[in-house]
């Protein structure tokens, strides 16, 4: 397939998806997949009771004796901060990841999360005591913090820009695979006993090994080399990833923001400028709102929802199955449809379903689920239909744009600590709703849905009027085509450069 794409300039880039091109995007999202096993495999596992009675003894005991209701589930705040220490490693990890960006690269900064977590799934599968298991789960999240920073980087800074959006969204979608596979995992191993647990954490190990091969089969990104002043090689990377020898306009463009990116020698504190305001609040905004969508909640709630419709014993398999494929086969809609109806599209079709799902879902739990007893089967039904509606309108939206908006709205000068901040927002909240979520949802009962549902309309808003399209905008050449021209953003960067911008 060959294409051809506007510079800023108005002149073409041409670009062709070879083999060795596609084959980078697919073993760099491998890093979406380990990110996805662990946000599936951690429930999982701490719910097993071998694994709680070997490290948890204490917590295994009151588990046996909790009285639970619809609302009130059993519920260990310890428990949850051991899961939830991943994402605080990750988040302080993603700053660390930021520097080996801009220092070593992209490149090696993805080895260097699969390394880290390949250690994680070792640690933490033999853990013969706590501290080990702990040390593994902080592995983890380094692991998590370097691949969450560095591969959607990569992944829009190799994309041509017209695929950029569903290049990018590949990452998503690992992410929706690897909590599939993980769902699966649990459920497969929660019968081998007493070591289903080491199993389950050990298989992390996987997808960490498959990054790694992929990180020494893919190429640097050119941005990254040319930055580091290796202009040669970059020419060479661009050439490689076009897959045509004609790059010299698309260069020209790199190498020019490549200069302004290198008179910048502190990007952190250029970050904290106001002239990059505009998308450091968007980028840390949009992870922000991507967890208040409730996903978390809702995946984490959807089996108790189907137990109600009377699968019983199998009701939490069923959920992941359910949900899990339709997170999966959502996300690649978005895959097919974000670089031709655009980010913004997606984002507000997704908040008027997510919207009426979590308000219908609200009200039936308010009206008719009591804190004992059950829903009947034909409202069960709706609630688990409104669940999957819920899931697919997140997954081809706040899902994947989570990680692309921020991904390419940042200059290059400003674009890896930027995008940390936009990592670490997302691992902050992912953190704060999984520490407070049960709590919430014992105390607000069916009110937790209305809460997320005033959030929902709040990021509709949020998107009509404070975020602008990137679709089809070269990733360096944002700030003038983008950030110069919004109504609202475009105060942020200064006078006389918008003067300069209007007159060409
Ligand atoms: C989010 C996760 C979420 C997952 C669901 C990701 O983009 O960051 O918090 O669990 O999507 O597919």
């Amino acid at each position: 397939m060959t294409s051809v794409e506007p510079s800023s300039s108005g002149q073409p880039f041409g670009s062709k998806v070879t083999v060795y091109v596609v084959a980078c995007w697919i073993f760099a999202a491998f890093g979406g997949l380990m990110f996805g096993y662990d946000i599936g495999i951690s429930g999982g596992v701490t719910s097993m009771d071998d694994f709680l009675k070997k490290f948890f003894p204490a917590i295994y005991e009151r588990k046996l004796h909790a009285k639970e209701n619809n609302y009130c589930k059993y519920d260990d705040q310890l428990l949850q901060l051991f899961t939830s220490s991943l994402y605080l490693a990750a988040l302080v990890a993603s700053f660390g990841a930021s520097k080996a960006c801009n220092v070593l690269g992209r490149k090696p900064t993805i080895s260097l999360a699969s390394v880290l977590f390949t250690l994680g799934a070792v640690v933490s599968g033999t853990a013969p005591n706590k501290v080990l298991l702990i040390i593994g789960r902080i592995l983890f999240g380094i692991g998590v913090g370097f691949g969450n920073e560095s591969v959607p980087l990569f992944l829009s800074e190799v994309a041509p820009m017209q695929h950029r959006g569903a290049v990018n969204i590949l990452f998503q979608l690992f992410v929706t695979i690897g909590i599939l596979i993980a769902n699966l995992v649990n459920y497969a191993v929660s019968s081998i006993h007493p070591n289903g647990w080491r199993i389950a954490l050990g298989l992390a190990g996987v997808p960490a090994i498959f990054l790694f091969m992929g990180s020494l089969i893919i190429t640097e990104t050119p941005s990254s080399l040319i930055e580091r002043g290796k202009e040669i090689e970059g020419k060479e990377a661009l050439k490689k990833i076009r897959g045509v020898d004609d790059v010299e306009s698309e260069l020209e463009q790199i190498k020019l923001a490549c200069e302004i990116s290198r008179q910048v020698k502190h990007p952190y504190k250029k970050l904290f400028k106001r002239a990059s305001m505009p998308p450091l609040i968007i980028g840390i905004s949009i992870q922000v709102f991507q967890q208040f969508t409730g996903i978390n909640a809702i995946m984490f709630y959807a089996p108790v929802l189907f137990q109600t419709v009377g699968f019983k014993g199998n009701g939490s398999l069923l959920s992941a199955v359910i949900t899990g494929v339709v997170n999966v086969l959502s996300t690649l809609v978005s895959i097919v449809a974000v670089d031709r109806i655009g980010r913004r599209k997606l984002l507000l079709q997704a908040c008027v379903q997510m919207f009426i799902s979590m308000v219908a879902i609200g009200s039936i739990l308010l009206i008719h689920l009591k804190p004992t007893g059950s829903l009947d089967k034909g409202l069960a039904a709706v609630v688990v239909v409104l669940v999957c509606m819920f899931v697919m309108s997140f997954a081809w939206s706040w899902g994947p744009m989570g990680w692309l908006i921020p991904s390419e709205t940042f200059p290059l000068e400003t674009r890896t600590a930027g995008f940390a901040f936009a990592v670490s927002a997302n691992m902050f909240f992912t953190f704060v709703i999984a520490q407070a979520f049960l709590s919430m949802l014992c105390n607000m009962r069916a009110y937790i849905f209305f809460f997320f549902a005033l959030w929902i309309l709040i990021m509709g808003l949020f998107v009509v009027f404070l975020l602008p399209e990137t679709k089809g905008v070269p990733i360096d050449s944002m700030t003038e085509r983008v950030w110069k021209k919004h109504p609202v953003w475009r105060k942020f960067m200064g006078k006389e450069v918008v003067k300069n911008y209007e007159m060409t």
